[in-house]
């Protein structure tokens, strides 16, 4: 008797370099996941300083992207973010560690991002890889009403997680 197979085979996963032609669909995704999200400019300056900007390609589909800064021996996570339907399925963490494979690769000592204490699913995210809160930014964010302060995270690079 033959049987039928009803799975769907798991998507194909790969993070890979974000281009320039990525950017109208990034930044719709910006707009979606942020109440003050970064202009189509700012993504295309992260391009042209030569940050480390990275898609999260979900078989053909841009499910996310990961973008970092390196130099002086830091590495300073700027962006993280996941396309609403793709979320919950281990990408975010995905491009984390391949952003903090490159920071230890480039020889960086230490990680560093900012969170709103807000967030709460993206500050679970960072202290299960291992980041811990080294000091407040007041007022670093714009919010809805006035301003509100970000929680600086840091994690040391010497240990791989
Ligand atoms: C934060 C964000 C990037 C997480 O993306 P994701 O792909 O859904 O996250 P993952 O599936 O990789 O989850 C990794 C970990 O994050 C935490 N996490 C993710 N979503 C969470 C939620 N809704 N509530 C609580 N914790 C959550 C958990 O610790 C999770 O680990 P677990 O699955 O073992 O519990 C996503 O929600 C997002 O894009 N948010 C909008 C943009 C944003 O806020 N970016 C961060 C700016 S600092």
């Amino acid at each position: 008797m033959s049987s039928v197979k009803l799975d769907m085979e798991p998507a194909r996963v790969d993070v890979r370099p974000m281009h320039e032609f990525d950017i109208p669909v990034i930044a719709a995704i910006e707009k979606s996941a942020y109440q003050f999200p970064w202009s189509e400019g700012i993504f295309r300056d992260c391009l042209r300083v030569g940050y480390v900007c990275r898609v999260i390609d979900v078989a053909g589909d841009l499910g996310g992207y990961g973008i970092m800064s390196v130099g002086a021996g830091e590495a300073h996570i700027l962006n993280v973010c996941v396309r609403d339907e793709y979320r919950a399925r281990g990408f975010a963490r995905k491009v984390m560690l391949y952003l903090l494979d490159r920071a230890r690769a480039a020889g960086m000592s230490e990680a560093f991002l900012e969170v709103r204490p807000s967030n709460v699913a993206a500050a679970r995210l960072y202290h299960s890889l291992g980041f811990e809160q080294v000091g407040i930014r007041r007022g670093y964010y714009q919010a809805t009403v006035g301003r509100e302060d970000a929680a600086v995270l840091r994690r040391v690079l010497t240990q791989p997680k």
